[in-house]
């Protein structure tokens, strides 16, 4: 089976997992209803069918464009479309038509979309600039043949705010002419230093950068990685760009690299190095090398479930956020959860923010525009009384379907304490998310939140993540939304996204304490109302 690769082993699970499920109602059957067991209500998900990764973000005239890996037929992988919503917000989406469909250069895998202000690329009409996407073409009939050059970039523009694209007739722009298997997901930037177009897509176990004038026209300008990070599985879907490092003038080079398997708590994750780009070769700062010598990582998030993410392009220099999403699953069982009408979320819209931390370099990240779904919740904020937890759990007497809550922890008194938020229902089964004080790591316990036999590799095990921040005062800022959580730990600099699927929604929140005493300070509460309603 050595030869067969993840695509076509994909293309064949996707066939077999057709046969077998019912027919899926039609998207305006699903976009109508939103209401189907496991469906998050305020986190993106497709009216219907199988989405995978976040593909082309960018931001124009009061727009925020996500598209994504789509296959419109049927609830597993298959031949990839681009599915295509906006939004004012990044919350409350719009969904469009599919922008883009497999031609006879091969199904639209993952890419990216920048706007070509300055109409370098020559597509622009009446003096708007031209939206250009910049993805790979996978050819199916190359790979079933046992070609290694079946991966390629291509470029499609847009004229009218991303509504209708054309592809460009000298696609693609860059062939895969060495060749090398696995040649895929380009993400662009305009780098002002060196005044060009820059490029990153994952070849196999390194990132290739490279330049040009117009987006249609590419050089060669360097490779970054085969000997630095994890390589516990094939490198997909990077994006470079510069970050100001918090309270301080000075500017790094972020570059985020997914890989599947090999993440922390297992199967798909992504990782990410601090450095230097002078506009050929991108360097690791000196300073964080070491985090990622001999096959070691620093990764974004310690949940299973957040892969594939970049950030958005061309927000406005005013706002000057670094706007990310991922894709809310994982390869080890995405095609396999108990949903029928749809597959797949994605993660809430984050900021990312670089933060020098004792450990070196770190990226933080925190949800973003709440505000905007909280100016549309359904009570008003509850505060949970401060009090002593030791050896009980508490209600909140808050809903557990849909809610933001962030709560402070004082460690002070006992620092090996346990304790965290969890989620019942009345069936008796238990999500759980927390600190263990012994271990200094934040977890994530779904081992007994519901369904998992759909696979075996779902919920074997807790999912650990290492405390970055030593203060005595523990933050855990939380997202549930029907069949996800997210962790947002001590201002964003340990992340976790897990799913869980229970059989019977989630009612009740509460906290505990199971070993030790800890002091909740309290907190705030925002229950929140679907964004599809
Ligand atoms: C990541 C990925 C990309 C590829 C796409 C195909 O999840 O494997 O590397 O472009 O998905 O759908």
């Amino acid at each position: 089976m050595q030869h067969i690769s993840f695509f076509f082993a994909l293309g064949l699970v996707a066939l077999l997992a057709g046969c077998q499920s019912p027919a899926p109602p039609t998207a305006a059957d699903v976009y109508a209803a939103y209401e189907e067991p496991h469906r998050s209500q305020f986190h993106f998900t497709p009216p219907a069918q199988w989405m995978n990764d976040p593909n082309g973000m960018f931001f124009y005239e009061g727009e925020y464009h996500l598209f994504y890996q789509h296959y419109p037929d049927s609830n597993v992988w298959g031949p990839m479309h681009w599915g295509h919503a906006v939004s004012t917000d990044m919350h409350h989406w719009e969904h469009l038509p599919i922008a883009l469909y497999p031609d006879s250069l091969g199904y639209i895998f993952s890419g990216s979309a920048v706007v070509d202000w300055k109409n370098t690329s020559g597509f622009g009409q009446g003096g708007q600039p031209p939206i250009v996407a910049i993805f790979t073409h996978h050819n199916m009939d190359g790979e079933k043949a046992g070609r290694k050059d079946f991966q390629y970039q291509s470029i499609a523009y847009s004229t009218d705010k991303g509504r209708t694209w054309t592809k460009y007739a000298g696609n693609p722009v860059i062939p895969n002419t060495v060749p090398i298997k696995d040649f895929r997901d380009p993400k662009v930037i305009w780098d002002d230093a060196s005044e060009q177009w820059v490029m990153v897509f994952a070849a196999n176990n390194h990132v290739k950068i490279w330049g040009s004038p117009d987006l249609k026209s590419w050089t060669h300008l360097s490779d970054f990685g085969g000997e630095w990070g994890s390589h516990g599985g094939v490198w997909e879907c990077p994006d470079l760009f510069p970050m100001p490092v918090v309270g301080t003038s000075d500017t790094r080079w972020v570059l985020l690299l997914s890989i599947n398997p090999g993440g922390p708590n297992g199967g798909s994750a992504t990782q990410y190095f601090v450095g230097d780009f002078d506009g050929k070769t991108f360097t690791l700062d000196p300073t964080f090398a070491p985090s990622v010598a001999n096959e070691k990582a620093v990764w974004l998030d310690y949940g299973r479930d957040n892969y594939a993410g970049v950030t958005w392009s061309d927000v406005p220099k005013a706002d000057g956020r670094r706007l990310f999403m991922g894709w809310m699953s994982n390869w080890d069982y995405a095609q396999v959860v108990p949903t029928q009408a749809w597959r797949s979320a994605m993660t809430l819209p984050r900021v990312l923010e670089l933060k020098q931390q004792p450990q070196g370099y770190r990226l933080a990240a925190m949800p973003a525009g709440m505000l905007d779904i909280h100016a549309r919740r359904t009570q008003d904020t509850n505060v949970p009384p401060k009090q002593l937890l030791a050896g009980e759990s508490v209600a909140l007497g808050l809903p557990a379907n849909a809610l933001q809550l962030s709560l402070g922890f004082s460690t002070y008194m006992d620092t090996t304490a346990n304790f965290g938020v969890e989620l019942t229902n009345s069936k008796g089964q238990r999500y759980r998310i927390g600190y263990d004080g012994i271990k200094k790591s934040f977890y994530s316990d779904r081992t007994k939140a519901g369904n998992h036999g759909f696979s075996d590799k779902f919920a074997p095990a807790i999912h650990w993540a290492p405390r970055q921040s030593a203060d005595g005062n523990v933050e855990m800022v939380l997202v549930f939304d029907v069949s996800s959580a997210e962790l947002f730990a001590d201002g964003g600099t340990t992340v976790m996204t897990d799913l869980f699927f229970p059989d019977e929604v989630f009612t009740e929140v509460r906290v505990y304490c199971d070993k030790g005493r800890v002091d909740m300070e309290g907190g705030q509460a925002f229950p929140l109302k679907s964004v599809w309603k």
